[in-house]
């Protein structure tokens, strides 16, 4: 949890891939007049190499150790934004200590059904090349501890995201005015 004096920074959005971070990220931030920034996104325009192709050159913990670097520096801006953490950036514990000093912690959750369906796009997720639903399944019970820890606040995604975004920008002030 974060202290008071610092809850009011950074709003960041944590959870499993597919759990829509980046699109209900891009929406709370416009509502606040807010930069948005994407790890995933960061970590592409750093190294000019796509996510999959350093999964697949360099292996996943080189790319764990990219992605920590990035959130150092996402999370250390002095400008308040709206972060979307990529699903596997609290595997890192300098990450989440970070994550807990950093601004207002959002963890987005989904039932696996949904998660499944929505991962069925795009091409940034190697870990789900093969097997996506046991995948996710595995990964949310390891990650779900990591995510609880770090988080402020939870919200239910599964609704339509205009209400997913509302209930965002609502809770942050409720957690900011405690
Ligand atoms: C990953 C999540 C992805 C991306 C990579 C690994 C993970 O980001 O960083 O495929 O391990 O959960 P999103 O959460 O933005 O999909």
């Amino acid at each position: 949890m974060n202290t008071a004096a610092t809850r009011s920074a950074h709003i960041v959005l944590i959870g499993m891939m597919g759990v829509g971070k980046s699109t209900v990220g891009r929406r709370v931030a416009k509502e606040l007049s807010r930069p948005f920034v994407d790890s995933d996104d960061e970590v592409v325009s750093r190294t000019g190499r796509a996510v999959s192709e350093i999964f697949a050159t360099d292996g996943e913990q080189a790319f764990r150790r990219i992605e920590a670097e990035v959130m150092a520096d996402l999370l250390s801006s002095s400008t308040p934004s709206v972060i979307a953490a990529a699903g596997g950036s609290v595997l890192s514990a300098e990450t989440r200590a970070r994550l807990r000093k950093s601004g207002t912690v959002v963890w987005m959750r989904a039932p696996v059904d949904v998660l499944v369906d929505r991962t069925s796009r795009g091409t940034h997720r190697p870990a789900l090349a093969d097997d996506p639903r046991t995948t996710l399944t595995q990964m949310e019970t390891d990650r779900e501890s990591l995510y609880g820890e770090v988080a402020d606040l939870t919200v239910d995604s599964t609704a339509p995201i205009a209400s997913v975004v509302s209930v965002i920008i609502r809770s942050v002030n409720e957690v900011d005015a405690q």
